[in-house]
């Protein structure tokens, strides 16, 4: 008899999402919980995040908030905190949040270079070194027990970090600079049974890539003509990819499945070249 039931592969894990109340975030959140993760949640403002919480609860999902900008003073230790308090537990570790801000560098400040690369690679830094505690008293106790417990963490790049991309110096270094610090985690946390992997998006369905638009100080988006351009020509399997889509690229790395890569880059966009 085939069982009717199917298993859910990160049943009783607990994962830490950043910048999910909507986007990529959101789906990557939905993707773990539906599988069965206990999540923790995050992103800048207490009114999203929460409604994003209760979209999940909806569904069934087990879920926590942590409202803040990942770039705060004390962020991090308040995330993993949540995560221990609430769970008990840290398995799993999507460093998502994030944003643009895009000028030719003669037009670039400082605040804005430095801006980004905050958001996008100083916050996972101080995140994962407030991980590093729980998870290496985690690893000792398992290892004494005679067990091995894989932990996930999968940090979040773009086809920008490897190609470059006019007008996002400052993305564009930061995405690149994810790469060294997941290869290098993943070197220090192998002893630990982390594996420290990256997901780099192509061109994903989201505010990210909407029509140029204005977002208060900040022009945010794809001119309308590169995005023509990139379904028609650039990306071979014709279409931006959905949040759906990039959350699953995100799931694969938390699976069981991947227990033996570790300090990889895998490029979820439909075979984009860069
Ligand atoms: N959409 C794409 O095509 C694409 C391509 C490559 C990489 N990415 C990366 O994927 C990730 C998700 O992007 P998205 O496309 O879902 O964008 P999005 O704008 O839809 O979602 C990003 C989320 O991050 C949150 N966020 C931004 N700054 C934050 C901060 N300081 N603290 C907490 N939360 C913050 C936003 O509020 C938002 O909810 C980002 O790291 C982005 O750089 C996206």
């Amino acid at each position: 008899m085939p069982n009717a039931t199917p298993t859910r592969k990160l049943e009783g894990r607990v994962a830490l999402v950043t910048g999910a109340a909507r986007g990529i975030g959101r789906a990557v959140a939905a993707k773990l919980a539906a599988e069965g993760a206990r999540i923790v949640i995050n992103d800048r403002d207490e009114g999203p995040v929460e409604d994003a919480a209760r979209a999940l609860r909806g569904s069934g999902a087990t879920v926590v908030t942590c409202p803040g900008s990942v770039t705060d003073d004390g962020f991090a230790h308040g995330f993993v905190n949540t995560a221990i308090s609430k769970f008990g537990a840290l398995d799993i570790v999507v460093n998502n949040a994030g944003y643009t801000w895009d000028s030719v560098i003669q037009k670039m400040t400082d605040e804005q270079f430095q801006a980004i690369l905050d958001v996008h690679l100083i916050a996972p830094f101080r995140i994962l070194r407030a991980a590093s505690e729980p998870i290496r008293t985690f690893a000792k106790q398992e290892a004494a027990e005679g067990r091995e417990v894989f932990r996930k963490v999968v940090n979040i790049s773009s086809v920008v970090g490897l190609g470059g991309n006019p007008g996002q110096a400052n993305y564009a270094s930061a995405k690149a600079g994810i790469i060294g610090l997941t290869k290098t985690l993943a070197k220090e946390w192998g002893r630990y049974k982390v594996n420290v992997n990256c997901v780099a998006f192509g061109f994903i369905k989201t505010a990210m890539t909407q029509p140029i638009a204005a977002e208060g100080e900040r022009r945010v988006g794809v001119q309308p003509e590169l995005l023509e351009k990139l379904e028609r020509e650039m990306i071979p399997l014709g279409r931006l990819g959905t949040p759906e889509e990039a959350a699953d690229g995100v799931y694969l790395f938390c699976t069981p499945e991947s227990n033996y890569i570790t300090g990889q880059v895998v490029i979820v966009g439909g075979g984009i070249a860069f």
